[in-house]
């Protein structure tokens, strides 16, 4: 890494997202093979803040974004630096204000990782809390009918994820489940929310009683998927990953769960059989 020649840079919040900035930040995106859509960055720039660092012509080289989830968590996400610019400390300079942004807060900053994330979360004290796993499926014919739009309630669903995840974020899974391509599905022992994606369906959070009802929830809706699945499973589900396994899947990169100090907050983690997304957490 060509660490000698840093080049210190201003930080600045993106307060509106122009067309020509929300463009550059989907290059972004696509340049690290992510997944996240407009409707993304309108999320965090309205529920959250969006950070950025130009070069000498004001485009965007590097991204960040600070998302609280009520009043205990905040989550940091969408730590991208253009492919030419990186190795040149824009990531960390990014990182850290997105960081110091969450201690103003008062909230505990948490993280899902890639594994270049990680090298650099660690030196400022991030750790582990568990790993996981993006799974994904090609493109394939629906074998069942398309998913309909179910009716559910969702306070009732924020409170079961509230209590997975040991913070509440309603307003994230209002935006995430109100979007005209997503499908929520309700089943007795779990339920799980489907979006759209950049390149492909996302299917989480995937909460459930038991790895056999998240199998179960997921199998059904991939059967009425016929674009490529991502879903993003705790690595130690390991009945879950032999039927992911089975069902075509197939495993794309690793993500590690981070939080700086030890007060991160805990819930009922074993409900957890897919993440919402690594940058919602
Ligand atoms: C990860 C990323 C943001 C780092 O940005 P960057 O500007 O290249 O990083 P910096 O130059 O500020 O380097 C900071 C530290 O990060 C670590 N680091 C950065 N890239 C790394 C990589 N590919 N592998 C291992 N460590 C890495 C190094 O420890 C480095 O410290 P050093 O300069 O003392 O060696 C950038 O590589 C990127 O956009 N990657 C693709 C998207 C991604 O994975 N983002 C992280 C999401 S969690």
């Amino acid at each position: 890494m060509a660490s000698t020649e840093h080049v210190a840079r201003q930080v600045e919040a993106l307060n509106a997202l122009g067309d020509v900035d929300l463009a550059t930040l989907g290059q972004l995106v696509a340049d690290s093979g992510w997944n996240q859509t407009a409707d993304d960055w309108a999320l965090f720039a309205t529920q959250g803040s969006i950070y950025v660092v130009r070069d000498a012509d004001r485009r965007i080289v590097a991204s960040g974004a600070v998302l609280p989830m009520g009043a205990k968590a905040a989550w940091i996400s969408m730590v991208l630096v253009t492919p030419g610019a990186r190795g040149q400390g824009v990531g960390r300079q990014v990182f850290a204000h997105c960081l110091e942004v969450v201690r103003q807060s008062g909230r505990t900053a948490m993280l899902d990782a890639t594994p270049a994330g990680e090298a650099l979360y660690r030196q400022f004290d991030f750790s582990p809390l568990w790993r996981l796993t993006r799974w994904q499926r090609a493109a394939q014919p629906a074998t069942s009918p398309a998913l309909h739009r179910e009716s559910i309630d969702l306070d009732a669903l924020a409170a079961l994820d509230a209590d997975a995840l040991g913070f509440a974020r309603r307003a994230v899974l209002e935006d995430l489940a109100d979007r005209e391509g997503s499908r929520l599905l309700r089943r007795a022992n779990g339920f799980a929310i489907v979006r759209a994606g950049r390149i492909a369906h996302q299917i989480g959070p995937l909460l459930a009683t038991s790895e056999a009802a998240a199998a179960a929830l997921l199998g059904d809706a991939a059967a009425r998927l016929a674009g490529p699945v991502f879903v993003d499973v705790p690595d130690d589900r390991p009945a879950l990953r032999e039927w992911l396994a089975g069902a075509g899947f197939t495993t794309q990169r690793s993500f590690a769960r981070m939080a700086a100090g030890a007060d991160a907050p805990e819930g009922q983690r074993s409900f957890i059989h897919a993440i919402a997304g690594p940058e919602f957490g």
